[in-house]
């Protein structure tokens, strides 16, 4: 047996566990096939195949424009590099909101184009018949509540949500319908932390958090935000675990230098 296929990998059931005997749960996002390599042997246990593509791959401001079919294309890649992490697959605006017959063929053409192990969802009640359409089919679903980016429009700010009484009710509320429904995870985006704690209590499926404190069950963060990537990007929950920005703008500043200088390639580099 070769070492890569003795990695035990992660399932749904798996997370569930971990929740079951306090195991925290350490996801991030990858959008390419080299990147998701180093990810996954670095011990990721969920890689999220996020529509953040829409921002920090193809540049848009939002992530309401990417399509199913960008969205595809990037699960591919991951799917192709991946040996033991659970791989999540946003589905896009527009490919599930409002009918849950587009919802079910949208999902069944992440999983089959791409093999990836299961989708996100963003949303509570209102996508609810959607999210029981999907799981009808044997696909496993993740839900987001809080900050939800593909209703930025709704919100007008990325600013923290459920901060009011009403908007943490409907959150705790939505939560359970998640949970109740079959979702085999949530994703709590920017909310307080108690709130959060709160419904990590509450609730007998993983909740992962980015923005949402230290009690969720897991952590999630874009892979781009956490090594330093994108400068100017710094919202209080970030943690930069590298500064990639500087060390590559130094090694191409070098190259560049290197090129016009006639310094590469040298003798030992060329036939
Ligand atoms: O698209 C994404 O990267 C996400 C995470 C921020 C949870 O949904």
């Amino acid at each position: 047996m070769s070492v890569e296929s003795a990695v035990r990998a992660v399932t749904t059931y798996r997370l569930t566990e971990m929740k079951q005997r306090g195991e925290k749960i350490a996801m991030l996002t990858s959008y390419d096939y080299s990147m998701a390599k180093i990810v996954d042997a670095a011990g990721v246990d969920v890689i999220l195949v996020g529509d953040s593509a829409a921002n920090v791959m193809a540049g848009y401001e939002t992530t309401l424009p990417i399509t199913l079919d960008m969205m595809i294309y990037h699960a591919r890649s991951v799917v192709r590099a991946v040996n033991r992490a659970l791989v999540v697959v946003d589905l896009p605006f527009g490919t599930y909101q409002g009918n849950s017959k587009v919802a079910l063929d949208s999902a069944i053409r992440i999983m089959k184009e791409t093999e990836a192990d299961a989708v996100k969802l963003e949303g509570g009640e209102e996508i609810l018949e959607s999210v029981q359409r999907i799981l009808s089919a044997g696909i496993p679903v993740m839900g987001h509540l809080g900050l939800t980016p593909q209703s930025i429009h709704k919100f007008g700010t990325y600013a923290v949500r459920a901060q009011e009484v009403a908007e943490a009710e409907k959150l705790v509320h939505d939560a359970h319908l998640l949970n109740e429904t079959g979702c085999f995870a949530v994703v709590l985006e920017k909310i307080p932390a108690a709130l959060a704690a709160r419904v990590t209590a509450e609730l007998s499926i993983p909740t992962i958090g980015i923005g949402a404190g230290g009690a969720t069950d897991g952590q999630v963060l874009v892979i781009h935000d956490m090594l330093g990537i994108n400068k100017g990007f710094s919202p209080r929950f970030l943690r930069r675990y590298a500064d990639l920005h500087a060390l590559m703008t130094g090694a191409v500043s070098q190259y560049v230098g290197d090129v016009k200088s006639r310094n590469f390639p040298n003798e030992k580099e060329q036939y």
